[in-house]
């Protein structure tokens, strides 16, 4: 693969995405490079894994700004210094101000663990296990101003057993994650799509 393109990945916590993400560039399954980490949480294990690979990172801890826009507008100033052409969340606990948005058009991608429009938010497997549905599994959405509502990409099914718990069925759900985001994330940057109104459409 010969342009790889320049992505930022933002983060809070773990990181397993990201590193799903970055170990797919690196194999040349993504055409892509992670130019910048971002983490708005200094103890995030995902920041530190990025340094010890050697990866361009900044912290940029949200209390240190006023509001969610200029916090927002200090990530976007340290995303372009780094070239990032296309933003991943991963793991990123924060809502994106639309200027944020506005900044990375149909360029930003997040991975949720359910079928969305199902259990959008917070806590998405205990509320699918509360909710009580057969089946949950991971959704790639391009990220537009609400809450886990952009178009959605790529969708992968998990079957929920009886004696699922939050632990199980979230590992379970989080294999297929690590599988989806880099299939979802090829595509968008290897093939030809659109958007029309709410799909997205390869081909
Ligand atoms: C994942 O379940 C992802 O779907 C959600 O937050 C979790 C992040 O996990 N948005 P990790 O930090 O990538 O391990």
């Amino acid at each position: 693969m010969s342009e790889r393109t320049p992505v930022g990945v933002l983060l809070s916590g773990r990181g397993s995405n990201f590193l799903a993400l970055e170990t797919a560039m690196r194999e040349s399954r993504v055409p892509a490079r992670v130019a910048l980490v971002v983490s708005n949480r200094p103890q995030a294990a995902g920041l530190a894994r990025a340094r010890e690979l050697g990866l361009a990172t900044v912290c940029l801890p949200h209390g240190d700004y006023p509001q969610r826009r200029a916090h927002d507008e200090a990530v976007v100033a340290e995303l372009r210094r780094a070239g990032v052409e296309w933003v991943c969340l991963a793991g990123y606990m924060r809502l994106l101000s639309a200027d944020f948005v506005r900044a990375y058009p149909q360029r930003i991608v997040n991975i949720h663990p359910s079928l969305l429009p199902a259990f959008p938010g917070l806590e998405a497997q205990r509320q699918a296990l509360e909710h009580g549905v057969r089946v949950s599994g991971c959704t790639v959405h391009l990220v537009d101003e609400g809450l886990d509502s952009g178009p959605i990409v790529v969708q992968r099914a998990v079957e929920v057993r009886d004696d699922d718990t939050v632990e199980t069925l979230s590992a379970r759900i989080l294999e297929q994650e690590h599988v989806a985001y880099p299939e979802a994330l090829r595509r968008l940057l290897s093939e030809p799509w659109r958007r029309e109104g709410r799909r997205v459409i390869f081909g």
